[in-house]
């Protein structure tokens, strides 16, 4: 069925809407992390390698440099326009420590764990020269066990990756291509600064498609300065054509507060919350009617396409990538800032700043700096708001089942909250224990239903935002 704004209660969507409130890409989020030690991060290795279940492997390999700012990006990166001989040695060096890491981390886990998945993201991955990728890659394949089917994906910047390039990433095993599209709209692009037109994304997905990857991504966002219902439908239109396998079309994060060039932007020119709404339900409206089906908070799928098989198998899972598949292997995050999470045991986060992560694996040490060891109770939540994030719904004998708790006893307060939500229309109960998220309301507003499951969060944050607890105390 096809969501219309119509069908939504303004006055309810307006109370809501705004709030600030986590999107959950991890839970506990990484404001409530702490500083691990040598001896933690070991523990938590060791407990993930003596685990009932041992998982097999998903790698992240993250590469923070860009060539250029785009205004509205919130993802880890530095800028460093190429040319200089400075950037060069850093990068190299940067390279070395990334081969370094992969045989520090692959010598303390058993070589039967197999690798299933690798992602290389940004920053910019291809801002590497392929010899540079190709040696990463190498050192992985050398120090790991990968599968022959393991999926291979990589982010792109259609303005700076050449089809020499993609030839290089194609032959040395890479299978799925992840653009940055963002908007075809000029006025839009040149607001944002990242200007691509139409005609060069056509030629990077027609090479991809020429080459053989077995799947195309885009990323499109929403909600952003001089976005308008005609742009964005003009940009839908134009993605639709283009027929990439697997769209994420997210919201546009705003957070000027810790993003320094957002405060750049033409805040006069931004859409009202309703017009995002708006956009949110002709997103889903055009690609639905063009064939996709729409995938957890915002991801658009061609209906063979592999996530929505894991939305049907239950591996699919929502984390720093947005949605992906692996949802039952262990990740390895390799690179500054990124981010690993070893299943039933904890996250563990890279250093953060380039330098200081260099210099760390130059000393011989794991650049593990924070992260977080789940609690029982941590990860009972995180199962549930797995659930809640990909498929909108929530049901007590999927978690009963996976733990042994009574749902009902141990969720009582946040079902006392749910009835709220029910009869502010952004959840139905369907039957005894399923609650479903409602579309477009609930689904627009699901960090709204999860703050209801966040345990870090004061009891009232769901509708005061995360803020509450100081409000309630008052
Ligand atoms: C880590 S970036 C890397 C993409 C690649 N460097 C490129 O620009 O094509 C991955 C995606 O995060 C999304 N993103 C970045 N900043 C965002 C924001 N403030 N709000 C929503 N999505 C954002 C963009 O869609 C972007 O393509
Ligand atoms: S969107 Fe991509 S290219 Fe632009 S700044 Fe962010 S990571 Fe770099």
């Amino acid at each position: 069925m096809i969501a219309r704004t119509a069908d939504v209660d303004l006055d309810v969507f307006r109370r809501y809407a705004g709030l600030s409130l986590p999107r959950h890409v991890s839970y506990p989020m990484p404001s409530w992390w702490h500083a691990l030690e040598v001896t933690d991060v070991d523990s938590m290795i060791a407990a993930s390698s003596d685990a009932a279940t041992v998982h097999d492997l998903s790698l992240y390999i993250h590469v923070p440099f860009c060539e250029a700012l785009c205004k509205f990006c919130a993802c880890h990166r530095t800028v460093q326009p190429k040319g200089s001989t400075e950037h060069a040695e850093l990068t190299e060096k940067y390279v070395d420590a990334m081969v370094r890491e992969i045989e520090m981390i692959a010598a303390r886990l058993s070589r039967s764990r197999v690798v299933r998945q690798v992602h290389w993201g940004g920053g910019t991955p291809t801002y590497l020269t392929e010899e540079q990728i190709e040696r990463v890659h190498r050192a992985m394949e050398s120090a790991f066990d990968v599968s022959d089917d393991a999926e291979i994906s990589i982010e792109i910047d259609p303005r700076v990756t050449t089809r020499c390039m993609l030839e290089a990433l194609r032959s040395l095993g890479f299978n799925r291509i992840s653009m940055g599209v963002q908007d075809f709209d000029e006025q839009v692009q040149r607001h944002v600064r990242r200007t691509q037109s139409y005609d060069m994304v056509l030629a990077t997905v027609t090479d991809c498609r020429e080459l053989g990857f077995d799947a195309v991504n885009f990323d499109l966002i929403y909600g952003m300065p001089y976005q308008t219902m005609d742009t964005i439908r003009q940009t839908i239109e134009a993605t639709i054509k283009l027929s990439p396998d697997r769209i994420a079309y997210y919201h546009y994060a705003q957070i000027p507060e810790k993003i320094a060039t957002q405060r750049g932007m033409d805040y006069t020119q931004l859409p009202t919350s309703e017009a995002k709404l708006e956009m949110f339900t002709l997103g889903q409206e055009l690609f639905t009617q063009a064939g996709y089906d729409f995938i957890g908070l915002d991801h658009f799928a061609k209906p063979e396409e592999s996530l929505g098989v894991a939305a049907a198998d239950g591996s699919l899972q929502r984390n720093f990538q947005g949605m992906t598949t692996g949802g039952g292997l262990d990740m390895l995050g390799i690179g500054a800032s990124s981010i690993g999470q070893l299943l039933g045991v904890g996250f563990l986060q890279n250093i953060k700043q380039t330098d200081e992560y260099i210099a760390c694996i130059e000393r011989g040490d794991l650049p593990i700096e924070r992260g977080k060891r789940f609690t029982p109770d941590d990860v009972i939540r995180q199962r549930l708001l797995n659930q809640l994030y990909c498929h909108a719904e929530i049901r007590a004998e999927w978690i009963e089942r996976a733990f042994e708790i009574r749902f009902a006893d141990y969720f009582a307060r946040e079902i006392e909250i749910l009835e709220t939500l029910e009869r502010d229309g952004l959840v139905v109960r369907v039957d005894a224990g399923v609650y479903r998220v409602t579309n477009p309301l609930g689904r627009v507003l699901m960090r709204t239903v999860a703050a209801v499951f966040d345990a870090y969060l004061a009891p009232e944050a769901y509708r005061l935002g995360e803020d509450a607890k100081f409000s309630a105390n008052a």
